[in-house]
């Protein structure tokens, strides 16, 4: 165990034979707060079997797809078929920045050097198409606060002579997008990287049911950029998205105020070649220029990161795409995620080692949401794809 300050960091390593090839499997025992409580229909730290799924708060992001390594160590260790040396880290910070993490990858890169990490933290596309995860978005998060009057006031005494804040917030969030959809915040889009029509075809032939995506969400309408399709939205372009907004009176029955202070949590999901500190001084200097003289306005940064595309054609990358097809009897097709695993990126810069993202989610295994699970069918194919991967890595890694 290493402390960090925050939530230590578990580190273990079997090293059995310095000519064969070293494999960092990274993942994270943090997790997502579970609220709200009272939307699940079993206690989320307690999991049970339902379905052909476990269900608990972590099953599948990420103790269960952690585990998946744990078990298929276990099993090479077992019957004395390790081909790899391995190392396990473990963070536990990862929900909130990976802030302790990056501190001790930089100060451990002897510990850590490997020929490859392997992560499970994302997901296939489905459990007949089976896919491996070569790009993740970037990360930068705020929180907005515009204040009024100096305190909260009678809607009837002072309401329409005074700002509202919360109206004015609305307006100037409801401004952050235009008619095709696109962040009007001046400079946003000026180093999103451009994918030709040739890469875009490549990335069109991962399948997708559109009809399928919405009827899961229950929406009658997908929305976004103009000129891109869902997955092209989700996996190659930027957003902005409002996480939360609050302020006024929001109890039982009505209350008429004119709140002093409206607040809002904001995220904007970012794409190679972004910068999450430049976009995050961008939304800054733009938010407040768009900020009407009848409110003051405080932006306040919370985490950010990178986002990370990793290699097809490494070796490491064939023993994972042999690795999926003996267990899926299905090649594996690259897929863009538009979720964000900083610490990715910064392996990729500080130990110059490319990840493999081979996770075994699925999409609606309601991550971050009440009634988390994880398909037992992930969960074994999961553990017989990880073994299998050691063993093709070390047959194409001989040194
Ligand atoms: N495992 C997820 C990221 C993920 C989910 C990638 C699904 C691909 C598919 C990770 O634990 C996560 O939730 N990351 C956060 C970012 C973090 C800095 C808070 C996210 O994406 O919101
Ligand atoms: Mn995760
Ligand atoms: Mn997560």
């Amino acid at each position: 165990m290493y402390e960090t300050g925050g939530h230590p960091i578990v580190y273990g390593e079997k090293l059995i034979d310095k000519n064969l090839p070293t494999v960092l499997v990274y993942g994270h025992y943090d997790v997502q707060p579970p609220d709200p409580l009272e939307l699940w229909e079993s206690p989320p730290f307690e999991p049970v079997i339902k379905d052909e799924k476990i269900y608990a708060r972590g099953s599948s992001d990420d103790k269960g797809q952690m585990y998946m390594h744990v078990k298929a160590f276990e099993a090479l260790n077992k019957t004395g078929e390790l081909s790899c040396n391995v190392k396990f880290m473990i963070e536990g910070e990862e929900e909130v920045g990976s802030d302790g993490l990056e501190g001790f990858v930089k100060e451990n890169k002897d510990m850590l050097s490997a020929d490859v990490i392997l992560i499970s933290d994302t997901s296939i596309l489905a459990n007949d198409s089976p896919s491996i995860t070569v790009g993740l978005r970037g990360l930068s998060y705020l929180e907005v606060e515009v204040t009024g009057p100096n305190k909260d006031l009678h809607s009837g005494t002072f309401g329409g002579a005074v700002a509202n804040p919360i109206n004015t917030l609305s307006r100037m969030i409801a401004s952050l997008h235009d008619e095709s959809g696109r962040v009007t915040i001046p400079g946003f889009y000026d180093k999103v990287k451009n994918y030709d029509q040739a890469a875009r075809n490549e990335m069109a032939k991962a399948p997708f049911d559109l009809e399928k995506f919405k009827k899961n969400l229950q929406i009658n309408e997908v929305w976004g950029e103009a000129g891109f399709t869902t997955r092209e939205r989700i996996g190659i372009r930027p957003t902005l998205d409002v996480n939360g907004i609050w302020g006024g009176y929001t109890g039982e029955g009505a209350k008429t105020v004119l709140p002093s202070k409206a607040h809002a949590k904001i995220s904007m999901r970012l794409v190679p070649d972004q910068n999450s500190d430049e976009i995050t001084a961008m939304f800054e200097k733009y938010f407040k220029s768009i900020a009407p003289d009848s409110v003051k306005v405080k932006v306040m940064a919370h985490h950010g990161g990178e986002a990370a595309v990793v290699s097809t054609t490494s070796p490491a990358s064939l023993a994972a795409s042999k690795a999926f097809e003996k267990s899926f009897g299905k090649k594996p097709v690259p897929s863009y995620e538009g979720g964000s695993i900083p610490i990715v990126a910064l392996f990729q810069q500080e130990l110059q080692i490319d990840p493999i993202l081979m996770g075994f989610g699925l999409d609606d295994d309601a991550i971050h949401s009440p009634n988390e699970h994880f398909g037992l069918f992930n969960f074994y194919i999961g553990i017989e794809t990880i073994t299998y991967f050691y063993q093709f890595f070390s047959e194409s890694n001989q040194k």
